[in-house]
């Protein structure tokens, strides 16, 4: 089985500030790079800025700037966003950069030579704000405005000559490929919308207009930019040097494993990027996950509702951990989800202040107190200790399945419930009545549930790196054995050095704060 793993996120229009919807995407990614990376992967993680199309270039005009100076200047909050977030991803790719504009040239050849390209007259809508061509039936009258009845915004009446790829010639073999590889899109309620849309027959497809400047030229007809999807969605393989297909990346990580999307571009993934990989005789993506949507008190985010939650406010009241672990416990990936303020502090409070916070930091002061600061051996374990230790070490290969089929909501409830455990645990062990008649009983129960500790911050690990490298840390684990196979070993521990010193982990949040 390959030991590589390449996953990537949505590359983000730079024209607006980052908010909670792109933090998301991002976050999701990060989970997933980082789980692969202790599992023992060579990964490769990508993100970055799609910078191309009329809607870049109108919002240049209207900040009086030329679109790439522009884009220098925008692009530059999403690379400190990815710093902001703690994200590990390996690159960040712009689609201004030289190396994507040489893999969409070689794209678009490759899709002239396999003849699914031809010249004619576009007549439709289109929407700037989706960069999306919308058919008659999907758009809609709205208090005589017209929009596009999926996302809400506008759509004008485009007609141009426009080079056209052959998309309807693509159905069946796209509907084969669904059929064939029944974990391509996920989850499952997202690929039956994206079956039923094939299947009532896919219309030829615009790829490049004539009527603004702002993108890679058509080769050889420079009045025609190439469509901003078409350019966009290739980045992910202009990252792997494409098209230099024999170099060790892109043969290392090309096919991806699994591309993170927002469920409103699952269509440009599962639909029109398969089929310009097919015609460009390329392999096709393992797999496209689409998340659901943030909602904010139950509301779409949105300026005029004033509800919007600053992923950057937030971050800097409350921390980068805690935002992270209350996006991926609270909201359910494949489906919408509501945040909110107060739900926001009763995560903090309930499951890392008083729940994984307070058994590490209790843990560790009894330590200091009463085993000179160190963790003891592992001795005479009794059948409790062990059923600790066995329950989570068993439920290794389904905690490792379950971040496989990106179900991570499962993932996190039942490593939080192997916190809840080990603080019952340490409980109803009572260490600190044995301290004088049965020191050793008393160094058995603080080694295991000092094992636990670490087991339950590896797995965590991937969610809330800060926090959990702290604890690590303060174990004396280096980093180098911060691996998913370390919970099944014996002892890592090094019994002669002392435990560090190690500030509050997570605050509680007061009502009024
Ligand atoms: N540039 C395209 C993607 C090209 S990928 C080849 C794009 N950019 S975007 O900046 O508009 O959005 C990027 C991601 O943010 C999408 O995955 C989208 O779903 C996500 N979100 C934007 N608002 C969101 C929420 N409120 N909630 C969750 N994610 C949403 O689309």
């Amino acid at each position: 089985m390959s030991k590589n793993f390449y996953i990537t996120t949505p590359i983000y229009y730079p024209s607006g500030k980052p908010h909670m919807g792109h933090a998301y995407s991002s976050i999701i990614a990060d989970i997933f790079a980082r789980f692969k990376r202790i599992e023992g992967f060579n990964v490769l993680f990508l993100t970055g800025t799609d910078e191309h199309g009329q809607k870049i270039q109108k919002e240049a005009k209207r900040n009086n700037k030329e679109p790439k100076v522009f884009c220098d200047e925008l692009s530059e909050n999403f690379r400190s966003l990815t710093k902001i977030l703690n994200l590990s991803n390996d690159d960040f790719i712009r689609t201004t950069e030289k190396r994507h504009y040489k893999s969409v040239n070689e794209i678009w050849k490759r899709l002239v030579q396999s003849g699914d390209i031809y010249l004619d007259k576009y007549c439709g809508w289109y929407s700037i704000s989706d960069e999306a061509f919308y058919d008659q039936d999907e758009v809609e009258d709205k208090n005589g405005v017209k929009v596009s009845k999926s996302s809400g915004s506008n759509v004008e009446w485009v007609e141009e000559e426009s080079y056209f790829f052959k998309l309807s010639a693509w159905s069946k073999k796209l509907l084969d490929h669904y059929e064939k590889n029944t974990d391509f899109i996920l989850p499952r309620s997202r690929k039956k919308e994206v079956i039923k849309f094939v299947e009532r027959g896919l219309r030829d497809l615009s790829i490049s207009r004539t009527s603004f400047s702002w993108g890679i030229p058509v080769p050889n007809d420079n009045k025609h930019i190439i469509y901003v999807w078409l350019d966009a969605l290739t980045n992910y393989i202009s990252a792997l040097n494409f098209p230099d297909t024999s170099n060790k990346k892109f043969r290392d990580y090309w096919p991806a494993d699994v591309h993170i999307i927002g469920k409103d571009i699952l269509r440009f993934h599962a639909i029109y990027w398969p089929a310009f990989l097919l015609a460009a005789k390329l392999p096709l993506p393992k797999r496209v996950f689409g998340h659901g949507w943030i909602l904010s008190d139950e509301k779409k985010m949105s300026k005029s509702l004033g509800n919007i939650l600053d992923p950057i406010e937030i971050i800097e009241k409350y921390g980068i951990d805690q935002l992270r672990y209350y996006l991926i416990k609270e909201v359910s990936l494949g489906n919408d989800g509501s945040i909110s303020m107060s739900n926001l502090k009763n995560c903090i409070n309930n499951d890392l202040a008083n729940n994984y916070g307070n058994l590490c930091q209790r843990v560790f002061s009894f330590i200091k107190k009463n085993c000179n600061n160190k963790i003891p051996k592992r001795k005479n374990l009794i059948k409790s200790d062990l059923n600790l230790l066995d329950n989570l070490k068993r439920n290794l290969p389904k905690l490792i399945k379950l971040i496989n089929e990106q179900s991570l909501n499962e993932y996190i409830k039942m490593v939080v419930n192997f916190s809840f455990e080990a603080n019952k645990y340490f409980n109803d062990s009572e260490p600190w009545n044995l301290k004088k008649n049965n020191p050793e009983r008393m160094n058995s129960i603080i080694f295991t549930i000092s094992e636990q500790i670490k087991n339950i911050s590896i797995l965590l690990n991937p969610i809330i790196p800060l926090s959990t490298n702290k604890v690590l840390e303060t174990m004396n684990i280096s980093s180098r054995d911060l691996l998913i196979k370390n919970i099944s070993n014996q002892d890592i521990f090094d019994h002669d050095i002392e435990l560090k010193e190690i500030d509050i982990l997570f605050k509680k949040i007061e009502d009024d704060n």
